[in-house]
């Protein structure tokens, strides 16, 4: 989906997300110490803004300007700052000294567009910060609720891993990861790509 198809999907003032932050980047947070981080594929901002009340000075990027403005809004209403970006993010350019963490959740893009935004998020990471992915893997096709039913746009733990270690960071978790989903029929699993990396701080610095 282009730009301009995901701002039809974000008109209307109802969210076409939940307003509560993925259950993976709760966990995966919950003993970082807060500093620079950047939602990627921010979409209405529930992961940006969850941060933000944790006491990260957040931002989000995103291409869908509506997806944004709504963002804008809710940030508004839970009364917290956060840095908004219109961009792709595969043409992205992180600020030089990057992010403590670099979260990047759902970015469901073909290739050659997924490998690209993978490389920006990695390259996006401080030294001593944290790359966090999370998507819908391509097992969750198969075995799994929900997600983009095209293959073309499912991701494999391998390639996120290998996109990390290419960029010079060292892999901690890297699974598929089971995510309970509740619906008017009752809990379903959706199976998700979840990887956790981390750059090695700069020499004499304690991370
Ligand atoms: C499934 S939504 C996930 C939103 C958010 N990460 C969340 O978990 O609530 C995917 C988001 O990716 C954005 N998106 C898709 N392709 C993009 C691209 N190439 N660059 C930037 N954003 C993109 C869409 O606008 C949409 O907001």
């Amino acid at each position: 989906m282009d730009s301009r198809q995901w701002d039809e999907r974000y008109r209307g003032d109802e969210l076409v997300w939940t307003d509560s932050p993925n259950q993976f980047l709760v966990a995966e947070t919950a003993e970082l110490t807060p500093g620079r981080a950047v939602d990627l594929a921010c979409g209405e901002g529930r992961n940006a803004i969850w941060l933000a009340e944790q006491g990260w000075e957040a931002t989000g990027v995103d291409f869908s300007a509506v997806g944004l403005a709504k963002a804008v809004r809710f940030a508004a209403l839970r009364e917290v700052q956060v840095t908004w970006v219109e961009s792709p993010v595969e043409s992205w350019t992180p600020p030089p000294d990057g992010f403590d963490l670099v979260a990047m959740c759902y970015l469901q893009l073909p290739q050659p567009n997924r490998s690209a935004a993978l490389a920006v998020a990695a390259s996006a990471v401080a030294p001593g910060g944290t790359l966090l992915v999370i998507a819908h893997d391509l097992d969750n096709l198969t075995r799994g609720y929900g997600g983009p039913p095209s293959p073309d746009v499912l991701y494999r733990v391998s390639e996120v891993t290998e996109a990390a270690v290419e960029a010079g960071l060292t892999v901690g978790r890297a699974e598929q990861a089971v995510r309970l989903v509740h619906t008017d029929d009752g809990p379903r699993e959706a199976i998700d790509t979840v990887v956790t990396a981390r750059r090695p701080a700069a020499d004499g610095v304690q991370a």
